[in-house]
């Protein structure tokens, strides 16, 4: 029952989310970037897992070249389907080592696999289909981040990147979904209570 229902909802966001504009996102995703990149936390972590955006997802570029700047050390999450597993690899060149991957989610070419394990990580930057302010997350349906979530070590700090139009007063959850820390959109910065 529970699963229907966050199947559906899933499901009406997604469509909802397909519908804004390129310019929306974009202006948006820029935003979100400013408040990530002003947070302490943010500014103290040297080793970041970072999803690279689809389409309608908020975006990640200007992150990513704000921490190459700064020398942050960035993975992003390697799918494993046979495990059903999410890996930390290091990527270096994100010009010449990724190329698309399952749900043309970009990935490291094999020859650049570079896994670490997720203990190495300060903060990682979750993505998700909706969120409610207590941090709860709905995710594609995998359970991809929620296994991942769960392996970490209390001082690797979880934040969320969405926009406002992804947050909802409830969404449905099991007794594997793990909360995120933090969640920030265009307007504000949420730590989950
Ligand atoms: N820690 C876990 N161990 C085993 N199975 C899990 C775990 N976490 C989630 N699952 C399973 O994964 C499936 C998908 O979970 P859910 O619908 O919450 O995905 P999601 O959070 O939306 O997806 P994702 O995390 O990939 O973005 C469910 O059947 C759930 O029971
Ligand atoms: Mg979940």
């Amino acid at each position: 029952m529970v699963k229907l229902n966050k199947q559906s909802l899933r499901k009406q966001l997604l469509i909802k989310r397909s519908e804004l504009s390129p310019e929306f996102v974009l202006e948006n995703s820029k935003k979100i970037a400013e408040n990530l990149l002003n947070l302490d936390i943010y500014q103290s972590s040297n080793n970041i897992m970072l999803y690279i955006a689809t389409q309608d997802e908020v975006q990640t570029q200007k992150i990513i070249e704000s921490a190459q700047r700064d020398k942050k050390r960035i993975f992003i999450p390697l799918i494993i389907r046979r495990d059903n597993a999410l890996l930390p690899s290091l990527v270096i060149d994100f010009k010449k080592e990724l190329i698309p991957g399952i749900l043309g989610i970009y990935q490291p070419r094999k020859e650049f696999y570079r896994i670490y394990p997720p203990t190495v990580l300060d903060l990682i930057i979750v993505p998700g289909v909706a969120f409610t302010i207590q941090g709860h997350r709905l995710g594609r349906g995998g359970g991809y981040y929620d296994r991942f979530l769960s392996q970490l070590e209390p001082k690797t700090l979880s934040i969320a990147l969405s926009f406002e139009m992804q947050i909802l007063n409830k969404i449905p959850i099991d007794i594997q979904d793990i909360p995120v820390d933090y969640i920030i959109t265009e307007e504000r910065v949420i730590r989950r209570d």
